[in-house]
């Protein structure tokens, strides 16, 4: 799914602490994902206005992200508000870069450019995350191999996976061509899921990936 198409996942809500930012791929769109020190979540074309360096590569300061070639700052609006070579400069309201909506649900943080899309719905108020998987295989491919380990498709990026009294929610993301990231919580509280299921379900899905990649038939999830 495309950045315009609906609510796209870009990354586990625990990845990524409040005060820092990471790159994020959808279908070859880069895109800076970095967290304020009050922990709010922003998710921005990742390319600075001025000569294009990558905002991903910034740092954050307070509810600033600021550019690690020339120091830029840019506040949560994506407005530019501070040039280091010109700390006196009132900066024009055009140097601007584009921001995308952003929600944080089920322990998963979602982006889109889109404006009437609903986010995919989990059952639990609580989540446990587990991981973030990169596979080197398309997106439908993937998605279609955790069918066939009993996973039921909620959306196009999305699905649920009950196994015993476990229920899976995972969401996928198409990044470059040919290549996919799908986020894993277990839903229910970490007081029960941390741990031992925790490190389970993320061996069960390492070992998907390496049957993935080789071309492998999938097993079950056990
Ligand atoms: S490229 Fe970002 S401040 Fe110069």
């Amino acid at each position: 799914m495309k950045l315009n198409e609906g609510w796209v996942p870009v990354g586990l809500s625990s990845s990524i602490e409040a005060g820092t930012s990471t790159g994020a791929i959808v279908e070859g769109s880069e895109i800076v994902v970095w967290r304020d020190n009050s922990g709010n979540a922003h998710a921005w074309e990742d390319r600075c206005p001025h000569r294009g360096m990558r905002l991903s590569f910034g740092f954050v300061r307070g509810d600033h992200i600021a550019c690690l070639y020339h120091g830029w700052q840019y506040d949560t609006a994506g407005q530019c508000r501070y040039i280091p070579a010109h700390p006196t400069l009132d900066v024009p309201q055009t140097i601007k870069v584009p921001i995308y909506r952003v929600e944080e649900k089920h322990g998963i943080i979602w982006t889109t450019t889109a404006t009437d899309s609903a986010l995919p719905a989990a059952d639990a108020a609580e989540i446990t995350p587990v991981r973030s998987l990169y596979v080197d295989r398309p997106v439908d491919e993937v998605f279609l191999a955790f069918e066939q380990t009993g996973m039921t498709g909620i959306a196009a990026n999305a699905g649920k996976l009950v196994s015993g009294d476990d229920t899976l929610f995972l969401a996928f993301q198409a990044t470059t061509e040919g290549k996919t990231a799908v986020h894993i919580v277990l839903c229910g509280s970490a007081a029960v899921y941390g741990g031992a299921k925790q490190k389970h379900y993320a061996q069960w899905a390492e070992g998907l990936r390496f049957e993935l990649e080789a071309a492998q038939p999938v097993a079950e999830v056990a």
